[in-house]
């Protein structure tokens, strides 16, 4: 009996590998955009060494946390390199999500039969965004400290009493504090392991529906006689192959990034960071990190009514669950953009243009100005949704063709 057919017989590791990856028919015509998953889940890896790795020296107490830091960058063997890879690491996974979603958007990749896994996988750009949030206390610089600060004061805004318990159950004080720290540190570390679980679900229900592709064309509905589609190619070795090269070329960029521009101009790591959090001095800006400033825009987009930030609170956040309801609003007869009509390229051309006018205004100082600006691109981000129902269905579509093309 040889060793393979002796795990076999006890573990399903044949079966798991075939129906997984060697007998696993992906659509022939992925593109540039279909590297990206495999990408994230390379960097989720990633933080996760790193991150462990740094746990080792990391001391979590508002009295120790930044010096450790400083002690890592400049005592510990290669601990700039583990730093600098952590902290890369989570912009670049922002931005390999971001275009993984946006491909989403091109190609329907959320509509039927596919709903679930677009909806894990707004569980998971939502968890992301709270283990960014939490990671971003631990240097406990000005800026994790005063962002950490406004960012729970937020929940105090809630409504019918509930804010301010909720904001101090958060907390564990009155504010930010060495409690606020201990805590974030915990779940900090406990939510990437989250995320491997929520990953793990996230492809269970992709290869139940199977791949979509580029021109949004079912596979499975065009088998041969032994059941393979016939615009399918097995998943292992050729997009085994390809997401590996895919990681070599990411891989010049990111390291290129870590080794000689790793604060990426105080984009990636903010300058007030370098200063250790003092929580008698205000910074005169305080602004997020770059992959939560549209939200941030939306915020400060809304004013206060009866004195209460709450509608804002709620409009930011609305900004994030809005792509939950994706599947229900595109009423167009077909999922890709190939196929789809003018509208439907301005209103995404339009809603990208407003993301990053929106990203890039978070980060600016609040005027009347940018206030204005941000109040037109929140409402044409937002129209991109609300909307969609209305101009998916007036959109001049082209035929789709019975196989896929290139
Ligand atoms: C940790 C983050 C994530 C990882 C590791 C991940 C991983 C993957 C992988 C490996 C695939 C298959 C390969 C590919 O199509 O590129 C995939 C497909 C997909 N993912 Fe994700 N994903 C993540 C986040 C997200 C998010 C935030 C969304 C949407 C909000 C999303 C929506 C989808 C969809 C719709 C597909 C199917 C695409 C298609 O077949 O055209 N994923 N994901």
């Amino acid at each position: 009996m040889s060793f393979m057919s002796w795990i076999d017989a006890r573990y399903p590791a044949t079966k798991v590998w075939n129906e997984h990856l060697a007998k696993y028919y992906a659509p022939k015509n992925f593109n540039f955009w279909y590297f990206f998953g495999s990408l994230a889940m390379f960097i989720l890896v990633l933080q996760i060494v790193t991150g462990l790795w740094l746990a080792t020296f990391y001391k979590p107490s508002a009295e120790e946390a930044f010096a450790s830091v400083e002690f890592i960058m400049r005592d510990v063997e290669y601990g700039w390199l583990l730093r600098y890879l952590h902290s890369t690491g989570s912009s670049a996974f922002f931005i390999l999500v971001y275009l993984h979603m946006f491909r989403g958007l091109m190609y329907g990749s959320f509509r039927e039969p596919r709903e679930l896994l677009w909806i894990i996988g707004v569980v998971i750009y939502v968890v992301m965004m709270a283990t960014a949030f939490m990671g971003y206390l631990l240097p406990w610089g000005q800026m994790s400290y005063w962002g950490a600060q406004v960012i729970v004061n937020l929940f105090a805004a809630v409504p019918f009493g509930l804010g301010e318990p909720l904001s101090l159950w958060i907390r564990g004080d009155y504010v930010v504090s060495d409690a606020t720290l201990n805590r974030f540190f915990a779940l900090h570390f406990l939510l990437p392991f989250v995320l491997v679980g929520l990953v793990f679900v996230h492809i269970v229900a992709l290869h139940k529906v199977g791949s979509n592709n580029p021109d949004g064309i079912e596979i499975k509905n065009d088998k041969d006689e032994n059941g393979i589609p016939k615009d399918g190619i097995p998943f292992h070795p050729y997009y085994s192959v390809k997401d590996t090269f895919g990681i070599g070329v990411f891989l010049i960029f990111f390291l290129g990034v870590v080794f000689f521009w790793p604060d990426v101009g105080g984009l990636f790591l903010e300058p007030p960071n370098f200063e250790p959090a003092n929580p008698l001095k205000t910074p005169e800006h305080i602004a997020p990190v770059w992959y939560f400033t549209p939200f941030y825009a939306m915020l400060r987009a809304v004013p206060n009514i009866m004195n209460s930030q709450f509608p804002g609170v709620v409009v930011m956040f609305a900004g994030i669950l809005i792509f939950f309801l994706l599947p229900w609003l595109d009423r167009s007869p077909v999922k890709s953009i190939r196929y789809k009509g003018n509208l439907f390229k301005w209103a995404l051309g339009i809603f990208v243009v407003s993301f990053i006018v929106l990203s890039w205004l978070g980060l600016q100082a609040n005027t009347p100005m940018n206030t204005l600006m941000s109040q037109i691109f929140t409402t044409l981000y937002f129209a991109f949704f609300l909307l969609m129902p209305i101009y998916s269905k007036l959109d001049k579509t082209k035929p789709v063709p019975e196989r896929v093309t290139k």
